[in-house]
């Protein structure tokens, strides 16, 4: 058995998850695998902020679609901490394509199956990229 790390990530629920009121699910959805909420907020996007939160996705096609969407509403971006915290809230996330997604998933359960970018959630995909988002969104 491999050993499991603690470790933090960051979630953003995304202006769809929060214009379908489904904030108190997806946090019960985390807490109930035994993550743990370390810092959260509710804010409105910039533009600016956006590009350089996506900035690996510039270029590609749904980039100013994305960005649009991601500055359309209020968001809840936090961080959680717990064993294995990366690939614990990605299988709960499900595949980025609604579509793709299990039953049971964020996605699978509440995404937009006919607009990609409407996923609900974004989750940092690695160590790397999870610390790099929390600085950036909690500049810690
Ligand atoms: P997220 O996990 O936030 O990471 C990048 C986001 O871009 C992704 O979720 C989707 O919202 C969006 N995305 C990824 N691939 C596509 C695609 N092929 N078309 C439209 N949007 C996409």
């Amino acid at each position: 058995m491999t050993e499991q790390m603690v470790e933090q990530t960051l979630v953003i629920i995304k202006p769809d998850g929060v214009e379908k009121r489904l904030i108190g699910e997806v946090v019960k959805r985390y807490e109930t695998a035994g993550l743990r909420m370390v810092i959260m907020k509710m804010t409105i996007l910039s533009g600016g902020f956006v590009e350089s939160f996506y900035a690996e996705h510039r270029g590609k096609a749904f980039f100013q679609d994305l960005c649009g969407f991601m500055t359309s509403g209020p968001v809840v971006i936090m961080v959680l901490e717990g064993k294995d915290c990366i690939e614990t809230v990605r299988a709960i996330n499900g595949m980025t394509d609604s579509n793709a997604a299990g039953a049971g998933t964020i996605r699978g359960d509440f995404g937009d199956r006919t607009v990609i970018r409407r996923n609900v959630v974004h989750a940092s995909d690695s160590a790397e990229s999870a610390r790099r988002e929390i600085k950036l969104c909690f500049n810690c």
